[in-house]
């Protein structure tokens, strides 16, 4: 009885530790996307953002979906941040958590933003969210695999220390290249207004099939247990920073819609 309620009282302690969620892209990716997106702003999305953020920069409020994962009162939305669905089937045949999906997420966020009879503090809240998982809607492993929890039981060393695979497309390639948020926003590619306008095209649904193809191709490049060092961010980094640069051109024409 006493080694249950010992158990009981360490579990309670460390609760945070022991379960605490893994940010999805991570502050440094979330907060880049944020950055980009700011710059790709009309002006008219700009001042109502800035009204309903009372100041904060998207930038800031990137981690907000990630941030509120601590708090039992919001577990409801734990599966908004990724959607499973097999490799051969249409995302519209696939079944669907009950709880919702980053799809079915995102649809949500824009459909309380777009409603005159939603109340402030909604629009808060899902403004922010929605600015949250546009940016996990392209971290190509939210978009994997349920057998491997979008690659996150595929465990590998990053440089000799303990990782996973979705950890190591989350973070550890972003961390380990240790720019800030407003450097890799200000370093990201150099494109036409052409290029911006033609990534910008599509749905949320063609985005996340897209997501789902490079996922296809990040599964095949790393097993079990492999040791992944500076060859794989040699060979993978840019793509984790055109996938930044392109989550931010398209939550910026999803916000240039919504506050149009
Ligand atoms: N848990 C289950 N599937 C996941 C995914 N694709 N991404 C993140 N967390 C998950
Ligand atoms: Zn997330
Ligand atoms: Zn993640």
């Amino acid at each position: 009885m006493k080694q249950l309620i010992l158990l009981l009282v360490i579990t309670t302690i460390f609760q945070h530790t022991i379960f605490a969620n893994e940010p999805d892209w991570g502050v440094t990716g979330h907060r880049t996307i944020g950055e980009i997106a700011e710059k790709h702003l009309s002006k008219k999305a700009q001042k109502q953002i800035k009204d309903l953020l009372q100041g904060q920069g998207l930038a800031f409020v990137s981690t907000f979906g990630d941030e509120i994962k601590s708090d039992k009162k919001y577990s409801k939305y734990y599966t908004w941040h990724f959607v499973n669905f097999p490799f051969d089937t249409k995302y519209e045949n696939s079944k669907k958590d009950k709880n919702g999906d980053i799809v079915m997420g995102i649809e949500y966020c824009i459909n309380i933003l777009k409603d005159p009879n939603a109340s402030q503090a909604d629009k808060v809240f899902y403004l922010k969210f929605l600015v949250h998982l546009v940016g996990d809607l392209h971290q190509p492993l939210h978009v994997g695999r349920s057998e491997d929890k979008g690659g996150n039981d595929i465990k590998v060393l990053w440089h000799y220390k303990k990782s996973n695979l979705h950890r190591v497309w989350d973070s550890e390639m972003i961390e380990f290249y240790n720019m800030s948020y407003t450097e890799l926003s200000s370093n990201r590619k150099k494109l036409s207004n052409a290029q911006v306008e033609s990534i910008a095209q599509g749905s949320v649904l063609d985005w996340t099939y897209e997501s789902q193809a490079l996922a296809k191709k990040i599964y095949k490049s790393a097993k079990q247990d492999e040791k992944l060092s500076y060859r794989y961010s040699y060979d993978h980094l840019d793509l984790v920073r055109s996938q930044l640069q392109k989550s931010g051109i398209r939550l910026a024409k999803i916000l240039n819609e919504v506050f149009g």
